[in-house]
């Protein structure tokens, strides 16, 4: 029998991998992790370097036996492992920037999870994804595939719809973040609060809210408004304050990103702003990344630096690293993550993902039935998930009228004539990494 668990990590020279493996690190005791292999691609090999030795001082200097391995072979780092997780960016930052830009020249929120650059995000990495589940398949069939690859609710969709992995969940720092949030306004310790959230990844919704198993939604939601930072946004989301009255009437703990729908119009502003000022946030991001990879390089660094946190991905790593451990230890607590709704949210098919509280046991996580999702948001909910279903067939059909259709609906999209414009312009533009939608001669506008 294997005695230490093997983690493959795609997308190993992303910048967020310190993080990573800080927690298994941390973790180390309870959780006997021996190898950790960060695959990367040949474009990404630079910076697979850089953070990979950065990872290997991290464990030295820890004193734990974890070994790390660098590849530009998937296979290899996929063999035998016991989780995969995957953090890639398909087509890098320069086509998180094109998301991000080319609708705002169109009057519209590009963002790289919701709008169109949530669509095109998606059109790239779920043919890649599902490339990697069939790989799985036959060198590690009995891995959890844990993917935190955006957009993460369509991606855990399109593995639910079309692969044959059924151990896979799709994880987002969100949820642990806004509880965060909310225990520091509430002055409590983050131990003592528990939110019930459900939803759809970056469309999640915290239904009901206690400190102690006293409910204290109302007190929430009457704090939450008028703020100017409310403390749960994360650090890639404007955080512009609610209305009060709207906040306090809508009952239920937004996530940061569904500012994008009830505040559309300020959130373009912001964004065509700083779009002026410093640069989209991939932008942002490029000038962060620079300055971190600067400091990986630094052969007495054997940490995590700080300025990781600049990033959105804050509590990445305790997210990744306590499901890993829940699973592999059957501990049976609460975590939210993004899996196969099996009747949990009446408002949503049993066979779709979504996020939602769940027992993560050794069989997986099991999803605690919520019921119907209040009625003030139930249709934006079902709405986005006719959208991510649609961008999913989109992106394996590579069907030019089905991708229409995606933008079409998508809430922050104003009309058919705009979404083909921005629809057009965005194809031509990720060419590169759209074959599905270049290859074939069926497919015609
Ligand atoms: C948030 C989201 C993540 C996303 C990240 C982006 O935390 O939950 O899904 O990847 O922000 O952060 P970045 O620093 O890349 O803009």
């Amino acid at each position: 029998m294997k005695q230490g668990i093997k983690i493959a990590t795609i997308g190993g020279g992303s910048s967020y991998t310190p993080e990573l493996i800080e927690g298994f690190i941390k973790r180390h005791n309870e959780l006997p992790v021996t190898e950790i292999w960060l695959a990367d691609i040949e474009e990404g090999k630079a910076k697979l370097e850089i953070v990979g030795n950065l990872a290997k001082r991290m464990v030295e200097k820890a004193g734990v036996a974890i070994e790390i391995h660098l590849t530009l072979d998937r296979k290899e780092a996929l063999k035998d492992a016991d989780f995969v997780t995957t953090q890639m960016r398909v087509g890098m930052l320069d086509a998180r920037m094109k998301d991000e830009a080319i609708p705002l020249k169109y009057g519209v929120i590009g963002q790289e999870t919701n709008g169109p650059g949530g669509l095109f995000k998606g059109m790239r990495t779920i043919p890649v994804i599902l490339e990697i589940c069939k790989e799985m398949e036959c060198l590690c069939p009995d891995a959890w595939l844990i993917n935190f690859t955006n957009p993460a609710g369509m991606v855990t969709e399109a593995v639910l719809r079309y692969s044959n992995i059924k151990k896979v969940v799709g994880l987002c720092n969100g949820p642990i973040g806004t509880t965060k949030g909310l225990a520091k306004m509430l002055e409590v310790d983050s131990e003592r609060v528990y939110v019930e959230y459900a939803g759809l990844n970056h469309m999640v919704f915290g239904l009901h809210a206690y400190v102690d198993g006293e409910e204290v939604t109302k007190e929430v939601m009457s704090m939450l408004g008028g703020r100017e930072k409310d403390g749960i946004t994360p650090k890639n989301i404007a955080a512009l304050s609610w209305e009060p009255d709207f906040i306090e009437r809508l009952g239920v703990v937004p996530s940061g990103y569904h500012r994008y729908y009830y505040q559309t119009d300020k959130m373009l502003r912001q964004l065509l702003d700083d779009a002026k000022h410093e640069g989209t946030r991939a932008e942002v991001v490029r000038k962060l990344e620079s300055e971190l990879f600067e400091l990986y390089k630094d052969e007495s660094l054997a940490v995590k630096p700080k300025q990781l946190e600049g990033r959105g991905g804050a509590y990445y790593s305790e997210a990744a690293v306590q499901l890993i451990h829940s699973i592999h230890t059957d501990k049976r607590d609460i975590q939210t993550v993004n899996v196969r709704n099996n009747g949990a949210l009446s408002s949503i098919p049993d066979e779709s993902a979504v996020e939602i509280n769940c027992v993560i046991t050794k069989h997986g996580p099991v999803p605690l039935t919520v019921g119907d999702l209040p009625i003030q948001v139930r249709g934006l909910v079902q709405q986005i998930k006719s959208f991510e279903r649609i961008a999913c067939e989109a992106a394996i059909t590579g069907n030019y009228q089905t991708a229409l259709l995606a933008m079409t609906i998508n809430p922050l999209v104003p009309s058919d004539t705009v979404a083909k414009q921005i629809l057009d312009e965005m194809l031509e533009a990720h060419k590169q990494f759209l074959p599905q939608f270049f290859q074939r001669e069926s497919i015609t506008k």
